[in-house]
């Protein structure tokens, strides 16, 4: 069947102002990191972008190296754009990203001015797209100087290729020092892409504040800690989980007693807010309105509709903040 877009798109979905700019987000972005590669079903990928739209999440996260294999994320989503949606473009935005490893010799990863235009230019190819929305350096390089990285951003803009730049990964010092030149530069850094959830927490200490002060963005990555935060792993590890495949990032072993203890004190206090622990996750990044997007990821439509219903309670008392405080700081 054509794809024809929900009529009520726009009705529930809550959509935030980026920083300073004229660009606004909605609440919950979804990330194509994992479920989206050529080893993964594409006509799952295709559902759960197709809803996420429907429920009005504007914005698609991707990366150069996401799949696997590295890149196939963005030829899936590539060829959900050709197959399926590419007409509602003018309502989507849409990332990507370079500095981690993506191919062979010293201009396949890191800050390089080299590196970062020869992979936007891969990543437009495999997307089938004339621009992205946001171009991201993905990781500070300890061995380029800052003004390079940035430069490349600023050229990505120039040429058309990008509408807006951000950062990720980058320290409170990094990103303030990123912010002037690119000011300088005449492209302000729209936004930073962080982790940041009930179990990790480093961004509120400085990060936040230079954000604040700069007018820049926030989006931010993991907000279930890779599902973590959720009912995935409350009776074990089930086998079609990220903890049960082959994901160095989040491993059986990570799922610790005591980790496993606070996630279900957290989930019980879900419970009597009437929410589901995924819904309360996110909604506590979202709490107070510093953050302005929750970059989800999920492996099946229903996770979607799930996380997307967080929104129905966005606020929390006193008592339940520090509840959450002290059951986090128990389950390190
Ligand atoms: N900039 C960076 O360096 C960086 C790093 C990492 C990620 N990211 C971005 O952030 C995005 C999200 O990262 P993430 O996937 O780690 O985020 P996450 O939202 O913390 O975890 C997503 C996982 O949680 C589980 N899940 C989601 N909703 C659920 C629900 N309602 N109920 C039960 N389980 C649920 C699913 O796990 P199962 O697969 O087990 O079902 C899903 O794959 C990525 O796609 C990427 O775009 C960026």
């Amino acid at each position: 069947m054509p794809y024809t877009a929900a009529n009520n798109r726009y009705e529930t979905m809550i959509y935030n102002r980026v920083g300073r700019s004229g660009l606004k987000l909605p609440a919950i972005s979804l990330g194509l990191w994992h479920n989206f590669g050529g080893i993964d079903r594409y006509e799952n990928g295709k559902a759960m972008v197709r809803r996420a739209f429907d429920l009005g999440i504007t914005h698609f996260d991707l990366a150069n190296n996401y799949g696997p294999p590295p890149g196939s994320a963005e030829e899936t989503f590539g060829a959900i754009l050709k197959n399926d949606m590419g007409a509602y473009r003018n309502e989507m935005i849409i990332s990507t990203k370079a500095g981690y490893w993506m191919w062979e010799g010293p201009y396949g990863e890191w800050g390089s001015r080299k590196y970062m235009l020869a992979s936007l230019d891969q990543s437009l190819k495999r997307m089938n797209l004339d621009y992205v929305d946001i171009f991201y350096s993905h990781r500070p390089d300890p061995n380029t100087p800052l003004e390079e990285t940035m430069g490349a951003l600023d050229h990505a803009v120039r040429q058309g290729k990008a509408l807006y730049v951000g950062i990720s990964n980058y320290s409170a010092e990094q990103t303030a020092e990123a912010a002037r030149i690119l000011k300088q530069l005449g492209t302000p850094c729209l936004i930073h892409q962080p982790s940041y959830s009930i179990l990790n927490r480093w961004i509120e200490d400085g990060l936040q504040d230079v954000l604040d002060e700069q007018g820049i963005g926030s989006i931010v990555f993991s907000p279930l800690a890779g599902g973590m935060l959720t009912n995935r792993y409350l009776n074990g590890v089930p086998s079609d989980s990220r903890a049960g495949g082959p994901s160095v990032f989040l491993k059986s072993d990570h799922i610790t007693e005591s980790k496993l203890g606070g996630i279900r004190a957290l989930h019980e206090l879900a419970e009597a807010r009437g929410q589901s622990l995924a819904q309360m996750a996110l909604a506590w990044v979202l709490r107070g309105g510093r953050v302005t997007t929750a970059l989800i990821g999920a492996s099946r439509v229903e996770q979607i509709d799930d996380n997307v219903a967080a929104l129905n309670n966005l606020s929390f008392s006193d008592e339940e903040l520090a509840r959450i405080d002290e059951i986090a700081a128990s389950a390190n």
